[in-house]
């Protein structure tokens, strides 16, 4: 089969069907009430993709954040392209207690995801969450076994399984294309100039205690004193992000766990250190981590602001082939020569390159990922991102975050569900 594959039965191929449905209680005229809670960098853009996604499924009835600055941001945005006024909340359990609101969407920092999950899960909601699932494996648990008790759809905001390009390259490498496969690369290079550090995203000149809240902001975090550098650029501090692991890293074991029909790796070494942006950070600006797999199955994983050459990519390097998508756009399949003595089936592979915007007209990937979320509410589809999946692809983002804070290897007891260093 893998032979007879082209460019040409690619693009005819149906899509990689997400599953059978759960059954749905909603009539198929009926629009979702969504209520937003965290309307910052990616909550703010989500509002626009989710109008592109479905103008007309959906009714975002609310929205909830913590800086008065964002609120009236987002008010603008959803007059302009929705044409609407939302409600304001600034307590996301006022939102959850609004009982016409079917479905969340929670776009605020790491280390709030898991409370605003479990209260979610309680008040009954469908829940779309941002990646990672949680701040911690423990925490994470938790949000999974909650999940196993409604019956609402959760989503996990791990975008790139929504593509057509990776499901496109998941079909090529199960179809046998580049044989077996031992080995991944992935990587995720940034740079900017030196009064652009990597991560201090702007500060509102005029953010104060007054038109923000802190004690909401830190939640469950270490009490500590207003921080406007903490409120805006949280992935620069541990108490409320994982750095790069957790960041962007998840994204990558993600994709890879996906494409590779892959769960959890069973240890990992990570290494690195504040190199580049000497400020006050305690997370890393150059990450490297090495993963090893049940099956012999390897990862090998680095990050870097200092030098963004090489951009974004995963490389499945198989035994008769490659297939790499870089910055989640272009996927490329090349076969492998073996020194001009490839076997005959070997040989016969073509190259292919497949590019997400031109031949399947995509452009974010949350578009289709909001989309399914729609649809399995709607009990036509299942969502490819359910908790379990997101804890998956959290587990080896703590996983390298751990090994990186201690030091050591870390290894994963996937009976027990627990790691250990080693
Ligand atoms: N899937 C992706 O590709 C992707 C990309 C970027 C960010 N993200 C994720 O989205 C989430 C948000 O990231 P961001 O870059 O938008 O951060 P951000 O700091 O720009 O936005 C966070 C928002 O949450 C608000 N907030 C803080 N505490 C709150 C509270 N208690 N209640 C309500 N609102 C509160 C803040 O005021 C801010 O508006 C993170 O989990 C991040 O990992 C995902």
């Amino acid at each position: 089969m893998a032979d007879e594959f082209n460019r040409r039965d690619f693009l005819k191929a149906a899509a990689i069907a997400a599953g059978p449905a759960v059954v749905s209680g909603r009539a198929a005229n009926e629009k979702i009430n969504i209520g937003w809670i965290g309307v910052g960098t990616r909550g703010y853009a989500s509002l626009d993709w989710m109008h592109t996604a479905a103008p007309n499924d959906v009714e975002i009835t609310a929205i909830c954040d913590t800086y008065e600055g964002y609120i009236a941001r987002a008010k603008d945005r959803m007059k302009t392209v929705w044409g609407t006024t939302p409600k304001v909340y600034k307590d996301y359990n006022d939102l959850l207690a609004d009982k016409s609101i079917d479905a969340v969407f929670i776009m605020t920092p790491e280390h709030l995801h898991h409370n605003m999950a479990i209260a979610a899960i309680k008040a009954g909601k469908h829940i779309y969450t941002e990646k990672p699932l949680a701040h911690t494996i423990e925490e994470g648990f938790d949000i999974v076994h909650a999940a196993e008790k409604t019956d609402k759809v959760i989503q996990v905001g791990t975008q790139n399984r929504s593509s057509t390009i990776y499901k496109k390259a998941k079909e090529m490498i199960q179809q046998g294309m580049i044989g077996d496969v031992h080995y991944a690369r992935a990587f995720w290079y940034r740079n900017s100039l030196p009064d652009n550090p990597a991560w201090r995203y702007v500060i509102p000149p005029e953010a104060n205690t007054q038109n923000t809240d802190w004690n909401r902001f830190l939640g469950p975090a270490p009490k500590r004193s207003w921080s406007p550098e903490r409120y805006f650029q949280w992935r620069l501090y541990w108490d409320y992000s994982g750095g790069i692991s957790t960041d962007l890293l998840v994204h990558q074991t993600d994709i890879i766990n996906f494409m590779l029909n892959r769960t959890v790796p069973k240890s990992c070494v990570a290494s690195g250190g504040i190199y580049r942006w000497h400020d006050d950070r305690d997370t890393p600006d150059t990450f490297s981590a090495i993963y090893e797999y049940p099956d012999n199955f390897h990862i090998n994983y680095s990050c870097y602001f200092g030098n963004d050459h090489y951009g974004y990519g995963e490389q499945i390097c198989g035994n008769e082939g490659t297939i790499e998508v870089m910055n989640r756009k272009d996927m490329y399949f090349t076969p492998e020569t073996f020194g001009g003595k490839a076997p005959a089936n070997v040989a016969a592979r073509k190259p292919v390159h497949l590019n997400g915007k031109e031949d399947f007209n995509e452009g974010d990937g949350a578009i289709n990922h909001f989309r399914n979320f729609l649809q399995s509410i709607k009990g036509n589809e299942k969502p490819i991102a359910p908790p379990l999946v997101g804890q998956q692809a959290a587990i080896s983002g703590h996983m390298a975050t751990l090994s990186f804070k201690n030091q050591k290897k870390i290894i994963w007891d996937e009976a027990a569900n627990k790691y250990h260093f080693v």
